[in-house]
This record gives C-alpha cells, sequence and structure tokens, in this order.
C-alpha cells in the first residue's frame, strides 16, 4: 500500500517535472557548458575554410536582444568581390538574384562550434558550376535563439516565433540598405534551414510567421526533422504502462511540422502565391527521430502538392548530418536545387 503510494507519488511528481520544465528540456542553451560564451574567433580560419563569420545583433519584437553570426559569399565563386556591394561584376552585368539562408539550431549547444560544417557546406555551394548563371551573391545568417549563445532572454516556442520574424526582418533590411528601396534588381531568394527543433522553427514563420511581403520564403531545408514535440513523446516513451505521452494537452511547446505543411500549403493557395519547396535532410542511423516521421512528412507534402525531396545522409546521427563528408554535399545540393528552383519560377 505505502509502496504503491510511493510510485504513484513518484510518477505524479516525474509528469509534474516534466511539463514545468519542458522549456528546460525541449532547449537546453546551456549544453554543454561553455556554449554561451563560445566566439566565432575560436573557429575562424582554416577550420572555417577561410570563410569569415561576422558577429550582427538584431532585437526581436518584443525587444530581446539576439545574437547572429553572418557572412557573405559569391556564387559562383570568383564572380564578384565579397561585400561590394551593389556594383555589377568586372563584366559589368547586374547580379541577378541575391540569395539569403536563415538557418535555425537544433536544440543545445550555440552558433560558433557549428561554423566550419556550414563554412564547408557553404564553400561547396559556392565552388559548385552548377549555376551558370549572371553572378550572385549569398548571405548565410545564422540566427541564435533567445537564451542562446549572446543572445538574451529564455527560450520558448512563443520567443523563438518572435526571434525567427526578426532574423527575416533583418535580411530585409539588410537587402534594402545594400540595394536601395525599390530596386527590382537583384531578387532576393530567401531559404530557410533548421536542424532538429529548428525545422519546427522554420515551419511555425513559413506557416504563421509575419515576413516581409516582398520576401516570401522559397524554400525550406529540413534537417532531420519531426513531426511534432506531441510525436516525439509517443516515440520516447512509447511504454503503455507510461504515463508521458498522455501529457500533450499540457504542452507549451509544440513544434508541430506535420501541421505546419497543411497551413503553409493553405495560406499559399488563399493568398495565390507559389508553393516553397521543401528538401528533407534525413540522417541514416538517427538514433532520436524515427524514420517513419520523414516518411510521414514527406507524404504529408505529396498529399499536399507541396514539392519535395527527401535525401538520406549515410550512417550519420542525428545531430551530426552535415558533420559527415556526405551530409556536406547532400546539404550543398539541396540548397543549389533549391536555388534553381527559385529561379526557373521567378
Ligand atoms: C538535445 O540535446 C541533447 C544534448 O546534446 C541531445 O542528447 C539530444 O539528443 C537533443 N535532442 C534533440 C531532439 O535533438
Amino acid at each position: 500500500m505505502t509502496f504503491g503510494g510511493l510510485l504513484v507519488a513518484l510518477y505524479v511528481w516525474k509528469c509534474l517535472m516534466l511539463v514545468v520544465f519542458q522549456n528546460k528540456i525541449i532547449y537546453m542553451p546551456s549544453f554543454p557548458p561553455n556554449s554561451r560564451s563560445e566566439r566565432i574567433a575560436d573557429y575562424a580560419g582554416q577550420q572555417c575554410g577561410d570563410i569569415a563569420w561576422a558577429d550582427e545583433r538584431t532585437k526581436a519584437a518584443d525587444g530581446t536582444d539576439l545574437a547572429m553570426a553572418v557572412t557573405t559569399v559569391p556564387l559562383p565563386k570568383g564572380s564578384r568581390r565579397i561585400g561590394a556591394g551593389p556594383a555589377a561584376d568586372s563584366d559589368g552585368r547586374q547580379p541577378k538574384a541575391h540569395v539569403y539562408i536563415l538557418y535555425f539550431q537544433g536544440n543545445a549547444s550555440s552558433i560558433p562550434p557549428r561554423l566550419p560544417g556550414l563554412s564547408w557546406v557553404l564553400r561547396a555551394v559556392s565552388d559548385s558550376k552548377a549555376i551558370d548563371l549572371s553572378p550572385m551573391q549569398l548571405t548565410f545568417v545564422c540566427l541564435s535563439y533567445r537564451g542562446f549563445w549572446t543572445s538574451r532572454g529564455r527560450p520558448s516556442e512563443n520567443g523563438l516565433r518572435l526571434d525567427a520574424e526578426a532574423g527575416a526582418e533583418w535580411i530585409s533590411r539588410y537587402h534594402k540598405q545594400k540595394y536601395g528601396d525599390d530596386s527590382d534588381l537583384p531578387v532576393p531568394i530567401l531559404l530557410v534551414w533548421g536542424q532538429s527543433i529548428g525545422c519546427g522553427v522554420a515551419t511555425n514563420l513559413a506557416a504563421t510567421g509575419r515576413l516581409p511581403t516582398s520576401l516570401p520564403i522559397e524554400g525550406l531545408i529540413l534537417e532531420t526533422p519531426f513531426l511534432s514535440v506531441k510525436a516525439m513523446l509517443e516515440t520516447l516513451y512509447p511504454q503503455k504502462w507510461l504515463p508521458y505521452k498522455r501529457l500533450w494537452p499540457f504542452l507549451r511547446n509544440h513544434l508541430d511540422s506535420e501541421s505546419n505543411l497543411g497551413l503553409i500549403a493553405k495560406r499559399c493557395r488563399e493568398d495565390g502565391k507559389k508553393l516553397p519547396s521543401i528538401h528533407i535532410l534525413e540522417a541514416e542511423r538517427d538514433e532520436i527521430v524515427p524514420r517513419e516521421h520523414g516518411d510521414l512528412l514527406c507524404q504529408k507534402c505529396i498529399d499536399l502538392g507541396v514539392p519535395a525531396v527527401r535525401d538520406t545522409i549515410p550512417v550519420a546521427f542525428h545531430n551530426e548530418a552535415i558533420a559527415r563528408g556526405d551530409g556536406k554535399k547532400l546539404a550543398a545540393n539541396a540548397i543549389l536545387q533549391l536555388i534553381r528552383r527559385a529561379l526557373d519560377s521567378s
């Protein structure tokens, strides 16, 4: 009797903790312990393939001060001087498009340790001969959510929505500053790349976010995405006798990419806008997200008529999908395909 009572009390306690501390369990900005004091400089140089990242800051709509790491590379390589402004290239050709990639990281660690991997993806994109159009530039913006790295505040799904919107706003301002308010060339092409929980942030932005009208999302890269936090509860705690999966009504964080796909399709159709293309990058040995999540996301895209491509990164685990050689190649390929699609249909 006492034993049974204790067991029930323990269950109730664990459930309560899970509900109360869900933000801490889901986001983990202070793991590993040095995450918040990482610096771009510690990863500069060769590790980043000599791609120079700059610290930038912006503010979310509620005033939260956010950190970003930003770089610009020419497309294709050698076509223009980096940071040369709106001037045309040596042949006098105006750039036709300026590509922006807004990147949302996974649940732990911070931006600087991710820069070497991302830099090599960027190098592969810049070195590629696949884009033989007039010279372009690509600006990559890693937005650090509130509470992560040197961003202020504490993470929550609603906060991260504002942070994502602030990232898109910053890009829109940057483009206007660089090329002038009413210049129609180059066109901005916005791609959004989410990793793990960042996929939820990315699809939230595409589905319900306030985006600058001149900056629709042309493509989404979803790296090791999951369906939703609710689905992950069922995945992580499948046991009948464990009550955790029944706690979903108490979730304050949904990161529900599955529902978001439906909202994105509905919104685009209602507004007569082009649907964004989706490129899913999943890890073959993902130890956290089961393959069915990718299957269902793909099926949902097909059902909704959303253009979608899916690549599996060989031998990669969940948190290191692009750390593997093939991961970088496949990520670069995803970016190139999305750019091409955006150019073809613009
Ligand atoms: C969150 O971060 C921890 C620590 O790195 C990791 O073990 C876990 O797999 C991560 N969860 C997700 C969903 O990525």
